[in-house]
């Protein structure tokens, strides 16, 4: 695990971003996984102005998001369908057909996640997964307990993740949907590079605990410990638990710029 620290969101957005546009140009075909929620709107918003100002193209990228709430409709005005067209999709070049966001209104759950391992398989795996970090360690919607082995399914929210998540309904913790269709952990393992983004003072003690602390299936990033190529972008909130702070910055530091976006 590669640890970088950055005075702010917006900083080590740009740095992320960084590694995602040199994917993106070496590789004009890649497979990214993205992520929803508040942490990577940053990193849209970059790779946005990149595209807009460096002609970053996304023409023949493909693209899988790892959830999706169960119940929603596409239209919803909080699904995250609507969230990846609103905020990232329609102000890049992407071909729609290029798109995978699970479908919240399946009527075979199974079904759909199995097809949907299918289609990751056939684009050739995931070549880049963005990542956030629930305040009680989830990644996709992994929660705490989580198989490391899970693919694509079912699962069903925390009680904290339904509060946490309430901001986005209005602070209705009632209209959160209980239930949603995540990558697994064992989807996310076998994406080529990870990069978990976590920003503020509330992922703080999530990200001590997946960096620092024990492997264990209670804290579900803790797993990134055993990725081969995974980074995880932090601003000081989120880093303030970090044993090791002074160390990750001092090596950062010292790595030549081509290895910083590698
Ligand atoms: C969203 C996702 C979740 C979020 C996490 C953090 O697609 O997979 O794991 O990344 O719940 O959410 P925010 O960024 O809103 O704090």
């Amino acid at each position: 695990m590669e640890v970088i620290i950055s005075d702010t969101k917006e900083s080590a957005s740009r740095a992320a971003a960084q590694v995602v546009a040199r994917l993106v140009r070496e590789k004009p075909d890649a497979v990214l996984g993205l992520a929803t929620g508040s942490t990577p709107l940053p990193l849209y918003q970059e790779l946005v102005r990149m595209h807009r100002e460096e002609g970053l193209d996304f023409s023949r990228v493909t693209t899988f998001n790892l959830d999706e709430y169960i119940g929603l409709p596409r239209d919803h005005e909080q699904s995250y369908h609507s969230f990846m067209w609103e905020n990232l999709f329609s102000q890049i070049n992407i071909d729609p057909v290029r798109v995978h966001i699970p479908d919240g209104m399946t009527d075979d759950v199974p079904g759909f996640c199995a097809a949907y391992e299918s289609k990751i398989r056939e684009a050739g795996g995931i070549d880049l997964q963005i990542l956030g970090i629930g305040s009680d360690g989830h990644i996709g919607f992994n929660e705490p307990g989580s198989s490391f082995a899970s693919r694509t399914r079912i699962k069903t929210l925390t009680q904290r993740t339904v509060e946490d998540n309430a901001r986005f309904f209005g602070g209705r913790g009632e209209d959160v949907p209980r239930h949603c269709i995540t990558m697994g952990i064992g989807t996310i393992m076998d994406a080529r590079v990870n990069l978990l983004l976590a920003f503020g003072g509330n992922k703080a003690d999530a990200i001590a605990a997946s960096v620092e602390g024990p492997v264990a299936a209670i804290v579900p990033a803790s797993i990134l410990q055993h990725h081969p190529n995974a980074k995880v972008f932090v601003d000081e909130a989120a880093a303030s638990k970090l044993k090791l702070s002074s160390y990750y910055r001092w090596v950062y530091d010292r790595k030549p710029d081509w290895q910083k976006n590698a």
